[in-house]
């Protein structure tokens, strides 16, 4: 299985620290020993995307780039936003839909984020969509209940290779909390019962850590790896990527 090692840089780096940190991740990456099952993704904040994506192209780098939101419209009068035509023309592949940031800090709605869905799978382009239970959920027996609510879009998409579906616990993100094996191991069961067998594998977020990267990576079902505060350091990321 291809696995997936995606760098959410959120809104960090500058120009400068993200050049450097791409070059740098190169040097200290054993490329030769680096498998061609591994893909690996940064998620820069929209301003670097175009220079980084020359950095790779000339450098000819194996990394490929990702937006972390755009706006489900193909053009026209919407102030502030992003299309995935234009970030698609300044080199982005991937888009993470449905992050719980967006949906906590930005109020983006379930409904928004199903319209988002759609908009992405019928323009044909890869997305990464997040979903997880905040603790309360957790703690008051409703995890079900909300990640129902969230995976209700999944039973009418067709699941092709564009869609990868990343469980990111709530609780676990920039808290240094990470979800247990057993958590990510039940997730996953639950996920393949309520999808009737149309997602097996998931891409996992939430605190991973180099430290923490070779207990995760026993885990077979997982597809990959959604990293936040870690993947904004490059001998961090490396080691993620070369033990994930
Ligand atoms: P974290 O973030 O690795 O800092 O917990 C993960 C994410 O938000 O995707």
């Amino acid at each position: 299985m291809r696995k997936l090692f995606c760098a959410n840089w959120k809104m960090n780096k500058t120009l400068e620290e993200g050049r450097e940190f791409i070059n740098n991740l190169y040097s200290n990456l054993n490329i030769n020993s680096l498998s061609e099952k591994k893909e690996i993704i940064i998620f820069p904040n929209f301003c670097l995307l175009a220079s980084l994506s020359k950095l790779i192209n000339s450098k000819k780098y194996n990394i490929k780039l990702g937006a972390q939101n755009f706006f489900p419209a193909f053009a026209g009068a919407f102030t502030g936003e992003v299309s995935i035509e234009i970030l698609k023309s300044v080199g982005a592949e991937y888009f993470l839909i449905g992050h719980s940031e967006r949906r906590n800090i930005i109020a983006e709605s379930q409904e928004f984020i199903d319209k988002k869905i759609r908009f992405a799978l019928q323009n044909k382009v890869k997305i990464i969509y997040c979903f997880g239970e905040s603790l309360e959920e957790r703690e008051n027996n409703q995890l079900e209940k909300s990640i129902k609510k969230q995976l209700e879009i999944v039973k009418e998409i067709n699941i092709s290779n564009n869609f990868y579906l990343a469980y990111e616990p709530v609780w676990a993100i920039g808290t240094g909390r990470r979800a247990k094996k057993n958590d990510i191991v039940e997730m996953i069961k639950l996920v393949e019962d309520m999808t009737k067998g149309k997602i097996t594998s998931l891409i996992y977020g939430g605190s991973i850590s180099d430290e923490n990267i070779e207990e995760l990576s026993q885990i077979d079902a997982l597809c990959g790896y959604l990293v936040g505060s870690a993947s904004l350091d490059e001998r961090k990321f490396a080691t993620i990527i070369m033990k994930g």
